[in-house]
């Protein structure tokens, strides 16, 4: 088993990299910090109906190798309630994949979210959003983790989500 997990946070240690650090998976995971990635937005140029993408950079690379994974999860901090920009960014050039109609490989995937607010209202968008974006990776949600109201209580002190975390990862496991 193979999994996939993508940083959307500024941080590898806040609130978003505290609950990915708790997952227990098997097999390899590969770890990608989208702030540490460097690739261009979709430019919407249109090249993409005929197969190809005028960028070559990180996100083209990651594009390319998306099938060697069987899970995937996106992690992201609320940003105006959406997922993070540079998160929205990458996703934009999975383009390549629509407009090609290029065939994916189905897989397995999580959701984790955090955010400073403290309604899960606040986290619905961003989620649907999300589920969205790993839709174009073929990609079907399976699990969730949330932790809101992180201002006040860190994720890593927040017992539901830390549960959350655990069931993520029996779930990923079993699959
Ligand atoms: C630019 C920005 C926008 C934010 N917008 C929201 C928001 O709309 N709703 C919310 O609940 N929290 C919002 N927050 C708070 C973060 O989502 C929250 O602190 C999160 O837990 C940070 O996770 P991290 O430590 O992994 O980056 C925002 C934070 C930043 C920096």
């Amino acid at each position: 088993m193979k999994t996939l997990i993508i940083n959307g946070s500024p941080k590898t240690d806040g609130n978003t990299g505290n609950l990915i650090k708790m997952l227990k998976l098997k097999g390899i995971s590969d770890m990608l910090n989208v702030y540490d990635m460097s690739f261009s937005p979709c430019i919407d140029c249109g090249r993409c109906r005929e197969g190809l993408c005028i960028f070559e950079d990180d996100a083209s690379k990651l594009i390319n190798k998306i099938d060697e994974y069987d899970n995937i999860i996106l992690a992201t901090p609320l940003h105006y309630n959406q997922p993070s920009g540079p998160l929205m960014c990458l996703m934009s050039r999975n383009q390549i994949i629509f407009n090609s109609k290029r065939n994916v490989k189905p897989k397995r995937g999580g959701i984790i979210v955090t955010g400073g607010g403290d309604t899960v209202i606040n986290s619905a968008d961003a989620e649907k959003t999300m589920r969205i974006m790993l839709k174009s990776w073929n990609t079907q949600v399976i699990a969730y983790v949330r932790s809101l109201n992180t201002g006040r209580l860190p994720s890593h002190e927040d017992s539901k989500a830390v549960e959350a975390v655990n069931i993520m990862s029996d779930i990923m496991n079993k699959a």
